[in-house]
């Protein structure tokens, strides 16, 4: 399975977009690595770059948030700590026993999943906020 962008993702904000897109190229090629059965190292080098997309990304993300004083931005914070839990966790459980069926189906729901439905929901909001307060 891979994660296709398409219009439901589109918050209008052309930097958290940008880097949304990339994050999905991340996941696709983690999965891609997962379903080929791949070694550890190739296994490694995927998780690298999600965790350290993903890092950067959430910065840039909230430092916008803070800049432009998003209300909600200590919940949004929250989220994406969890989120980066997750994916320390996963990333452990991969590199101990190598990508099962099972594993590469919480990688989907928990990482994947998660992206899509955060996007729509949440970075939706902060978007129209920063696009509100930068009409002002
Ligand atoms: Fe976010």
């Amino acid at each position: 399975m891979r994660y296709i962008w398409d219009g439901s993702l589109v918050t209008g904000n052309a930097m958290i977009d940008e880097q949304h897109q990339n994050l999905f190229t991340a996941i696709n090629d983690l999965l891609k690595t997962c379903e080929e059965g791949k070694g550890k190292d190739e296994l490694k080098k995927s998780l690298d770059f999600l965790t350290n997309y993903t890092i950067k990304h959430f910065f840039e993300e909230e430092t916008l948030q803070k800049k432009y004083n998003y209300p909600d931005h200590p919940n949004h914070h929250k989220y994406h700590e969890a989120f980066k839990e997750t994916v320390r966790e996963l990333s452990h459980k991969l590199i101990m026993g190598g990508a099962t069926d099972a594993l590469t189906r919480e990688v989907q729901d928990q990482i994947g999943g998660w992206l899509v439905s955060h996007i729509q929901v949440e970075d939706k909001k902060v978007a129209a906020h920063v696009k509100a307060q930068q009409g002002k």
